[in-house]
């Protein structure tokens, strides 16, 4: 196509100059060697330089990764190429390469910097997700195990919330990581959506054994008032703040023998702060929760008063295999998930079929929480940074062995196996000796493979392993 422009308005170019200047599109023109014969105002203000001083300059200096390369190098164009630069800013750039007479003579890109548009859809995105979830109706679905071993529990979660006469106060017991802070969380959505509580009422965590001791934890929970003792102001408590919602005190065994508080507040929906006389009244659902044995922790007369309510949640131990694959498998969901949202990038994540095994039947003495923290690591260790992947590459393949596992316990967990050798019974253990074993690696080798992943074992004891799993 061939532009005509009046002379009388050309002269020198300027009618282009004015138009390249107040396009809001980057402008940047580069000789065959990359040199920059011409940038806009945009394009300048991009990298915060002024368009004189860039000319003459080679390109990389303020685009290191200008799609400009790419033009020189192929001498063809290149069309909504999306470049991130180091700095984080997302550029979706076009290219086409300059032809004078015929003679290749450079290139010209036009760029929008799509930095903001990138994170608002992203935000997007997961607002969707986040709409798409509290539309559905029952909040325990997505709980896994609520048919299986969480049955009872979800059940009484749900009764505690929505029964007739009213909802109850109730305890959750279970080890760390078996899920009690989510269960309280989703109580809560539950009480909600059922309006047993007004949308965007309170819900105040508060985790009992942070404290010092059992004073200052009650002081917390219940508040003071001036001038109860030295020092003290007057502050109204988590009680309080909770007012017309939910309090979830974690570890409420804590509270020492300001329990008796707490069971006062629970049978007459009244609080007196720590040192006060008055008594307010407060409208609040309680939920606790111990990691520890309750009937001896708790005083007798809260024991009794919650124990009607007690949901239990059990160890991810206790769990079947199914249950625990199901958790895998939603874990990695999420991990892909998050590196969609993140990247854009569609990961692909496959265990391979030992280290699944050795996974799903290892020990994990904190539960989901490490679970899913080992779960984590692993597909860290076998996906490729994001700095390392092109930008074009959007579908990325992970695959995890059993090298990418990091378990911190194995070190606790094996010992005492180790020392009385003859169980006899394959451990997860002797799967890995035998999985290294496999891949041609000797007794020296696998010893400081099992090192690195903080398995302690002697050259000798692994031959001797070795030898053993021939003989059966
Ligand atoms: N049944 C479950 N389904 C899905 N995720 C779970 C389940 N139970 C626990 N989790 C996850 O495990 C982690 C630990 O759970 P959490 O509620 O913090 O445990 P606790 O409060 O008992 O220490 C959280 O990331 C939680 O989302
Ligand atoms: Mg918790």
């Amino acid at each position: 196509m061939r532009v005509v422009v009046n002379d009388k308005f050309n002269s020198n170019g300027e009618i282009f100059h004015t138009i390249l200047g107040a396009l809001r599109e980057g402008v940047n023109v580069v000789d065959s060697k990359g040199i920059i014969i011409y940038s806009n105002k945009s394009s300048a203000d991009y990298v915060k330089a002024n368009m004189e001083e860039m000319v003459g300059q080679h390109i990389t200096k303020y685009y290191q990764k200008a799609a400009l390369l790419e033009v020189l190098e192929t001498q063809r164009p290149v069309y909504d190429k999306k470049i991130i630069h180091d700095e984080g800013r997302v550029f979706i750039v076009n290219g086409i390469p300059l032809f004078i007479n015929g003679i290749f003579s450079g290139g010209v890109a036009t760029f929008r910097d799509i930095t903001e548009i990138e994170r608002l859809s992203k935000r997007l995105e997961s607002l969707e997700l986040e709409l798409a979830q509290s539309k559905m109706h029952d909040v325990f679905e997505t709980i896994i195990g609520n048919d299986g071993s969480l049955k009872d529990a979800v059940n009484k979660a749900k009764r505690s919330i929505a029964s007739l006469g009213g909802p109850r106060h109730c305890v959750i017991v279970g080890e760390t990581g078996t899920g009690k802070t989510m269960i309280a969380k989703a109580m809560y959505s539950f009480a909600e959506r059922m309006g047993v509580i007004k949308p965007g009422s309170p819900f105040i965590e508060v985790n009992c054994a942070q404290f010092t001791n059992s004073d200052i934890a009650a002081m917390e929970v219940f508040g003071t008032e001036k001038g109860s003792f030295t020092g003290a102001h007057e502050k109204p408590g988590l009680v309080e703040g909770a007012d017309g919602g939910i309090l979830f005190l974690d570890e409420a065994h804590a509270l020492g023998t300001h329990q008796t508080m707490l069971l006062k507040v629970i049978e007459s929906g009244l609080v007196r702060r720590i040192g006060g006389r008055k008594e307010r009244e407060v409208d609040i659902l309680i939920i606790t929760a111990s990691s520890k044995n309750l009937k001896e922790e708790f005083i007798p007369e809260l024991y009794q008063r919650l124990a009607q309510y007690l949901i239990e949640l059990p160890p991810l131990s206790a769990r079947s295999l199914e249950e625990k694959e199901k958790l895998l498998e939603f874990f990695v969901n999420l991990y892909q998930a998050s590196a969609k949202s993140r990247y854009g990038i569609n990961l692909k994540i496959i265990f391979t079929e030992t280290a699944k095994n050795i996974l799903l039947k290892a020990k994990y003495e904190r539960n989901i929480r490490q679970f899913r923290d080992v779960i984590n690591v692993a597909i860290d260790a076998a996906a490729p940074l994001v700095s390392n992947i092109g930008n074009d590459i959007k579908d990325i393949k992970v695959l995890v062995d059993v090298e990418h596992l990091h378990f911190k316990m194995f070190e606790e967990e094996y010992s005492p196996e180790i020392k009385q050798d003859n169980s006899g019974q394959a451990s997860t253990l002797d799967e890995l000796i035998k999985d290294l074993n496999f891949k041609g690696l000797g007794p020296r080798k696998i010893a400081s493979e099992l090192k690195k992943k903080g398995i302690h074992l002697e050259y000798y004891q692994i031959a001797y392993r070795l030898k053993k799993y021939k003989m059966i």
